[in-house]
C-alpha cells in the first residue's frame, strides 16, 4: 500500500477546520447558518478520525480540541492586567438622566452625549486572552483584580472561537483582551433543571447559578455538557488594533469572530437612552436569557479615558436595572420535603399572593445556609421575587415578626421516618440516610411510574402513601406483586378502581430500557443519560456489569455519572431488586438511533402545551424516528411544533420562515395521524 501523503492529510485537516471554524462562526456570531447539523457533524468526525489516525496532525486549536483537558484539583490565578470593574446603578430614569448631566458637568460641556446602549445580562463575567490570535487564557472577574483560571471550561463554549478570525478588512491583534458575559439561555436552563430534578440532583435556583456553576466545575467535560453561551462587550488592554469608540470596538470583535448582542445600539442621547430601556423592559420576557436592565456607555473612547473612574467603577457607564416583579407577604410555616434520594428541602409555606399573574403559595428556601444569610423565620414578612420565569424565591425579610420565631433548624432526625439525617462538612445538602424511609420510598415510587418512566396510570400520591405505610411495597419490585383484593382493601379504593390500577401496572410490563433505566431513579441518570446508556448496553445485565471505566468510553458521560451508576449496582440491595424487577418485565431492546427513521436528521422545536401528550413523549417519538429535538429556533430548524399558549418561539419561526406544525400535524408526520 502506499504510504499516505503527509502533506496531502495536513492540507486536509487544515481545509477541514477552517470550514468548520467559519461554519461555528456563521452559526454563533451571525446566526446564519448555511449548513445542516448533520453536515456539520460530519466534517467533525471526518477531521475526529483523521486526526486520530495521524496525531502529528492535531494542533492545540483545533475544533475538536474542545474537551481537551483533564479533571483539575483547583483553580489557578490569573492577574487581571487591567482590573475588571464594576457598574454604579442607576434606579429610575431621574437617576438616568442625573447621570447624562453629572458627565456633562465634568466634560464642561452642553451638547449630546452618545451613547451606546446594551442589554445588562445576568450572567457571569469573564475575560479572554487571545495572544496572536490564539485563545490563551480565559478567567473569571473574581475581584477585578484576581480571577481563577477557568480556560479549559471556557474552551468547551462552542461559541468561543478557539482561534480570532482574520477579518476581511483589517488584522489580528497581537493582544486582545475582552470581557463579556457567560450565560444559560433560559429554555436550555429549563431542561438542565428538568434533567437534575428527574436525576435526583439539587436543581438550580436560576441560569445564573447554572451559569456560575457550570464554569466552576473541577472537570471540563461536566462544563462541555452545558449548554453555555456568551456575549463580549467590552475591551480589556488591547495591542496591534486600535478602537475609537465602544461602537466600532463592538463591530471590530464581531469581525474577529467573536459573539456580540445584536439588541446594543447607538443612541445619540440620554433620552434614546430611556428609549431603548423601555423597549427592553417590554421585550426582557422574550428574550431567551435573563436580563436584568440596560448598561448605558459614554460611546467615545477619548470621553471615556477624560471620564476616568470612581471608586472601581467607570464614570462613563451605568446600569439601569429593570424594576424586579415582586410581592411582599408572609410565611406560615416552613416546612422541610424528603427527596428520592433522601435530600431534605426546605420550603417556605407562604400566604397566597398574586404576582405577575400567578398565585403564590410556595418558595423554595434552597438550603440552610440560604436561610441563615437572610435570617427568615415563621410569621416574618418577606419580599418575594421572580426572576424571568423562574421559581419564586425570597429575597429578603421586610418585616419581623414580633415576637420573633426562633431561627429555623434543620431537623437531626428524618420528619417522616425518624431517621438518622447525615450532613457532610462542608456540603450544604442534607440527607435521610435510612434507603427504607417511607417518604424516599414514595417519591421512589412515584418516579417509577412517572409517565417517563414506567408509565402507570391511577397511582396517585394517596394511593401510593398507602401502599408504602402498609408495607404492601417496601421495593419497586413488589409493585408487581400486588393483587386487585389488597387494593381494594385501602381507603377510597373501590373494587373497579383496584382493579384498572392493577390493568395499569400489568400494561406497564411491556416497556423499553431506557424507561426502567430512567425510572430506578440512580442518582445523576435523568432521561437523556438514561437513553444514551440504553442505546449503548442495550441489556441491564451488561449495564449492571459495566466497569467504571466502560462507563467513562460513553459520550455524555462523566465521571461522577459514571461512578453514581456504578455505586447503584454495587449495592447488593439494588442489584438483588434490579434482578426480581427484570423477571416481571419484557424490556424492548432499545429503537434505532437516529438515522433510520422517517424523520431523519430534522430538527424540532416544541412550544406550548401540547394536547394529547407530554412533551417529553413527543420527544422521545421524534427521537424514535430519527429526528432530533433542540431548545431554541434557528435557521437550523426545520420544524416547530406549536401547542397551546406558544411563546416567542412561534414569532421567530414564523420570521424565520419554518414550517410551524400542531400536534396533529406533528402525528402525521409521525405516521400515527
Ligand atoms: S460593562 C466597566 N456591559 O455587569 C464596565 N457589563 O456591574 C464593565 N454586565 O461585572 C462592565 N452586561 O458582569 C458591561 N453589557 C454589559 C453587561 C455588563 C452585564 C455585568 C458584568 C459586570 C457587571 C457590572
Amino acid at each position: 500500500m502506499p504510504k499516505p501523503d503527509l502533506h496531502h492529510l495536513k492540507a486536509k485537516a487544515e481545509k477541514l477546520r477552517d470550514q468548520i471554524n467559519h461554519h461555528n462562526y456563521l452559526y454563533h456570531v451571525l446566526d446564519a447558518p448555511e449548513v445542516s447539523d448533520a453536515e456539520y457533524d460530519r466534517m467533525m468526525r471526518e477531521l475526529e478520525e483523521l486526526e486520530r489516525e495521524h496525531p502529528e496532525l492535531l494542533t492545540p486549536d483545533s475544533p475538536t480540541q474542545r474537551v481537551g483537558a483533564a479533571p483539575s484539583e483547583k483553580f489557578g490565578v490569573v492577574v487581571h492586567r487591567r482590573m475588571m470593574m464594576s457598574l454604579a446603578n442607576a434606579m429610575d430614569a431621574e437617576e438616568m438622566v442625573e447621570f447624562d448631566k453629572r458627565i456633562k458637568r465634568f466634560l464642561k460641556s452642553d451638547e449630546d452625549i452618545e451613547y451606546v446602549a446594551e442589554v445588562k445580562l445576568d450572567g457571569l463575567s469573564v475575560e479572554l486572552v487571545y495572544e496572536n490570535g490564539a485563545l490563551a487564557v480565559a478567567s473569571t472577574r473574581g475581584d477585578g483584580i484576581n480571577g481563577e483560571d477557568v480556560t479549559a471550561n471556557i474552551r468547551t463554549i462552542r461559541a468561543v472561537p478557539l482561534h480570532l478570525r482574520k477579518p476581511d478588512r483589517g488584522h489580528i491583534p497581537r493582544l486582545l483582551e475582552v470581557r463579556g458575559e457567560v450565560i444559560i439561555p433560559k429554555a436550555a436552563f429549563e431542561r438542565l433543571n428538568a434533567e437534575r430534578e428527574n436525576a435526583g440532583e439539587p436543581v438550580f435556583a436560576n441560569p445564573r447559578n447554572a451559569a456560575a456553576g457550570s464554569l466552576r466545575q473541577l472537570d471540563p467535560k461536566v462544563t462541555a455538557s452545558r449548554p453555555l453561551g456568551i456575549f463580549l462587550y467590552a475591551p480589556g488592554v488591547v495591542e496591534g488594533v486600535e478602537f475609537k469608540s465602544q461602537w466600532e470596538f463592538l463591530q471590530g470583535i464581531k469581525a474577529l469572530g467573536l459573539r456580540v448582542n445584536p439588541l446594543s445600539r447607538v443612541c445619540p442621547n440620554v433620552n434614546a437612552v430611556l428609549e431603548y430601556w423601555n423597549e427592553m423592559t417590554e421585550r426582557r420576557h422574550s428574550l431567551d436569557y435573563d436580563a436584568d436592565g440596560v448598561v448605558a456607555k459614554v460611546n467615545s473612547f477619548t470621553l471615556q479615558e477624560r471620564l476616568g473612574e470612581v471608586s472601581r467603577s467607570p464614570r462613563w457607564a451605568i446600569a439601569f436595572k429593570f424594576k424586579a416583579q415582586q410581592a411582599e407577604t408572609v410565611v406560615e410555616k416552613i416546612e422541610v420535603q424528603v427527596g428520592r434520594i433522601g435530600s431534605l428541602t426546605p420550603v417556605a409555606k407562604l400566604r397566597p399572593v398574586a404576582l405577575a399573574g400567578v398565585t403564590i403559595s410556595n418558595a423554595s428556601l434552597h438550603n440552610l445556609d440560604e436561610i441563615r444569610r437572610k435570617d427568615i423565620r415563621e410569621g416574618d414578612t418577606v419580599l418575594i421575587e421572580r426572576a424571568g420565569d423562574v421559581i419564586p424565591y425570597v429575597v429578603q425579610v421586610t418585616k419581623e415578626a414580633k415576637p420573633r420565631a426562633r431561627p429555623f433548624t434543620m431537623p437531626s432526625h428524618c420528619p417522616d421516618c425518624g431517621g438518622s439525617v447525615v450532613h457532610e462538612e462542608g456540603e450544604v445538602a442534607y440527607f435521610c440516610v435510612n434507603t427504607s424511609c417511607p417518604a424516599r420510598m414514595r417519591e421512589s415510587i412515584r418516579h417509577f411510574a412517572s409517565k417517563n418512566s414506567l408509565d402507570i396510570d391511577g397511582l396517585g400520591d394517596k394511593l401510593v402513601a398507602q401502599l408504602v405505610d402498609r408495607k404492601l411495597v417496601r421495593e419497586l419490585d413488589e409493585l408487581y406483586s400486588l393483587t386487585v383484593e389488597q387494593l381494594a382493601g385501602l381507603e377510597r379504593m373501590a373494587q373497579k378502581s383496584a382493579q384498572n390500577v392493577i390493568d395499569a401496572i400489568q400494561r406497564s410490563r411491556d416497556t423499553t430500557l431506557d424507561r426502567v433505566l430512567n425510572g430506578l431513579g440512580i442518582r445523576h441518570v435523568g432521561e437523556h443519560t438514561a437513553r444514551v446508556l440504553a442505546q449503548r448496553f442495550k441489556t441491564l445485565e451488561a449495564l449492571s456489569s459495566a466497569s467504571e471505566d466502560d462507563l467513562l468510553t460513553v459520550r455524555d458521560i462523566g465521571p461522577e455519572v459514571a461512578r453514581s451508576i456504578r455505586e447503584y449496582f454495587d449495592e447488593p440491595r439494588n442489584l438483588k431488586m434490579v434482578r426480581r424487577l427484570e423477571r416481571h418485565l419484557r424490556i424492548a431492546a432499545p429503537a434505532e438511533p437516529s438515522g433510520r427513521g422517517a424523520l431523519r436528521d430534522k430538527t424540532f422545536v416544541l412550544t406550548g402545551t401540547l394536547e394529547s401528550m407530554q412533551r417529553e413523549e413527543a420527544e422521545r417519538k421524534i427521537m424514535a424516528a430519527g429526528g432530533r429535538v433542540t431548545s431554541s429556533v434557528s435557521r437550523k430548524t426545520d420544524f416547530v411544533v406549536a401547542g397551546a399558549d406558544p411563546g416567542s418561539k412561534l414569532r421567530k419561526a414564523q420570521e424565520l420562515g419554518i414550517r410551524v406544525l400542531d400536534e396533529r400535524g406533528l402525528l402525521e408526520l409521525l405516521g400515527e395521524g
